[in-house]
């Protein structure tokens, strides 16, 4: 029976929005660590750029694959997890990492707005977890990581949508961590302060770096199987005035 001990070496996950920034880094950690990686992005010429940068970090026998795949379009999730049940063969981890930002104030939000930021940040985490859950269940356990967001406590004015998505998925994850606890199956919500990607505001030195997110995951994924880190907050220390 597989099982998440502590350690990634040899463990096979699905990171989403893995192209770039936090998503990027997490994908570079998972290999370091020894596990097998498969992630996606929407277009397939992001995801092989992705890969042949990972491929000259890592090294060429690095077991990391990429398909394109648009968390908002249940066709291609499908496909996607039929394409990393042929590359893995099993799955241990789920990082659902993709997501966007449209900052706007209601009155000028548009349903089609609205609707990409809850089919991205919110419905593709439903849609992956119930998948990856299936096959949690096959293997006697498994592990969800969500990247959430500060975000998903502290509203800010613009923040509507992209607010409603993340408090949305810490009380996904919390309510489906109740539900399958007992099975081995672990729940967490990272809850990443500024980050220093192309989202949001850009890069800069006193945002938390992608890397740091990735360490934070690291640690959640290599706690005893006896304990679960469910909910981590981080910050910059020093954020601008
Ligand atoms: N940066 C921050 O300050 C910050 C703070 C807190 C939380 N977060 C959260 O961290 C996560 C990653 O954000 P980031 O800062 O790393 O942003 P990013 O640099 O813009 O990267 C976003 C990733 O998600 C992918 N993606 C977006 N929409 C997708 C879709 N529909 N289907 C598949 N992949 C999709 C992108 O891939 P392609 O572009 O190749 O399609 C890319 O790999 C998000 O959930 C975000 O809410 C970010």
């Amino acid at each position: 029976m597989g099982s998440i001990e502590a350690g990634i070496r040899g463990k096979k996950a699905i990171v989403t929005g893995g192209t770039k920034g936090i998503g990027r880094s997490i994908v570079s950690m998972l290999l370091e660590e020894g596990a097998q990686v498969v992630f996606c992005g929407r277009t397939q010429s992001g995801v092989d750029q992705a890969l042949e940068q990972l491929r000259k970090e890592q090294g060429s026998d690095a077991k990391v694959f990429g398909q394109a795949c648009d968390v908002t379009r249940a066709e291609d999730i499908i496909r996607f997890f039929r394409y990393s049940d042929d590359s893995l063969t099993s799955l241990d981890i789920l990082v659902n990492n993709a997501g966007i930002g449209i900052f706007r104030p209601v009155a000028e939000m548009t349903p089609e707005d609205w609707e990409r930021v809850i089919a991205t940040n919110l419905t593709g985490v439903f849609h992956f977890s119930r998948l990856a859950l299936e096959r949690f269940r096959r293997n006697g356990s498994g592990f969800v990581v969500n990247i959430s967001s500060l975000a998903a406590k502290n509203t800010f004015a613009g923040g509507a949508a992209y607010n409603a998505s993340k408090f949305g998925l810490n009380g996904f994850a919390e309510a489906m961590m109740l539900d399958h606890r007992r099975e081995n199956i672990r729940v967490c919500s990272v809850m990443p302060g500024s980050v220093s990607t192309e989202f949001g505001g850009g890069l800069a030195d006193w945002k938390v770096q992608p890397e740091d997110v990735a360490a934070v995951v690291r640690m959640v994924l290599t706690m005893p199987e006896r304990t679960m880190v469910s909910q981590v907050e981080m910050r910059p220390s020093k954020p601008m005035k």
